[in-house]
């Protein structure tokens, strides 16, 4: 790995900085990595979800990028043990699921396998069977993802493996300020997911007089920011673009700082607001 990592709570290593590819197939997918690559990206993050993990694969072998210079996460979905079953019931088994996205990604390991959402019905019994695979040595590092602390507490009570990663949505709309520091205190490293908060909902964001005069200030974009303040918090963050001179300046944010100052006014800009799928829903049925 030649870009900044962490060490997950297993000892793995993981690229701060990762492309997010929700929305990206077929062309789109195949430019965006290409240019990501060459800027230093070694991070790719996918989902059963997204319907693109073939499109990942075949941009990744076309790129001649081999597999061990790169970190894979993808994600189970519940939806996948479900299937097309109307009744809501569970017709497929996780490692069924699993070894699906394997033959998508066309590869014999995962780096990162998440539970995509916390279902309340299928969460802990999808932990217990990633556990099963991940012990089995096909996964290098397991994790949730939109998970709460209750939902983490609960994991607690079935097994003493702690999830690696919780992939989560942060944001200076929605900083996380308590779930950030639970996972630090319990060993679980935080990745944001959509750090722009999906892009054209979040003109707000972008336009920020806050942030924009920090910007000003070290001479840098809003977006650079934004993710700069993310990782100095030690999170690591999947950034999508297919833009690229804007893949080469969200991965370009390790040659300034912040200062606690700076750090103080971005988190005052907190709103409690998901522009995706708000987990807290998901409580009152566990
Ligand atoms: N676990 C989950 O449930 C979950 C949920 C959502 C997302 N994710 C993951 O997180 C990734 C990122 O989140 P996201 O896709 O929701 O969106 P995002 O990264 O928050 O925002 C993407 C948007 O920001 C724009 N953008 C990128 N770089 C920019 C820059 N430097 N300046 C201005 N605009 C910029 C992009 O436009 P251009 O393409 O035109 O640059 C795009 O419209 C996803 O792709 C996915 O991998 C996970």
């Amino acid at each position: 790995m030649d870009c900044n990592t962490v060490i997950l709570n297993n000892g793995v290593e993981m690229p701060i900085i990762g492309l997010g590819t929700h929305t990206l197939s077929g062309i789109k997918m195949y430019k965006s990595v290409k240019h990501a690559y060459r800027a230093g990206y070694r991070n790719f993050d996918t989902a059963w979800l997204y319907k693109n993990e073939s499109s990942l694969a075949w941009s990744l072998k076309f790129l001649g990028i081999e597999r061990k210079d790169i970190f894979i996460t993808s994600k189970l979905e519940w939806k996948q043990l479900v299937d097309n079953n109307l009744k809501g019931e569970q017709v497929k088994s996780v490692k069924t699921c699993f070894e699906s996205t394997l033959r998508r990604l066309k590869t014999d390991y995962i780096d990162l396998y998440l539970i995509h959402w916390p279902n309340p019905k299928y969460y802990l019994y999808m932990w217990e069977e990633m556990i099963k695979l991940y012990e089995e040595g096909y996964i290098r590092a397991i994790g949730v993802s939109s998970f709460l602390e209750p939902h983490l507490e609960k994991l607690k009570t079935i097994s003493d493996v702690i999830p690696m990663v919780n992939q989560i949505e942060m944001h200076p709309l929605n900083n996380r300020f308590d779930l950030v520091k639970y996972c630090n205190e319990n060993e679980i490293q935080i990745e944001a997911h959509s750090p722009f908060a999906r892009g054209a909902s979040a003109a707000e964001l972008m336009c920020h007089p806050v942030l924009l005069d920090i910007a000003r200030y070290h001479n840098r974009s809003v977006a650079q920011v934004i993710l700069r303040w993310i990782i100095q918090q030690g999170c690591v963050t999947i950034p999508r673009s297919k833009n690229p001179e804007r893949l080469v300046q969200n991965i370009h944010i390790f040659d300034f700082e912040l200062s606690e100052e700076e750090m103080t006014k971005i988190y005052s800009l907190n709103q409690d607001r998901f522009f995706g799928s708000d987990p807290r829903k998901t409580l009152a049925y566990l």
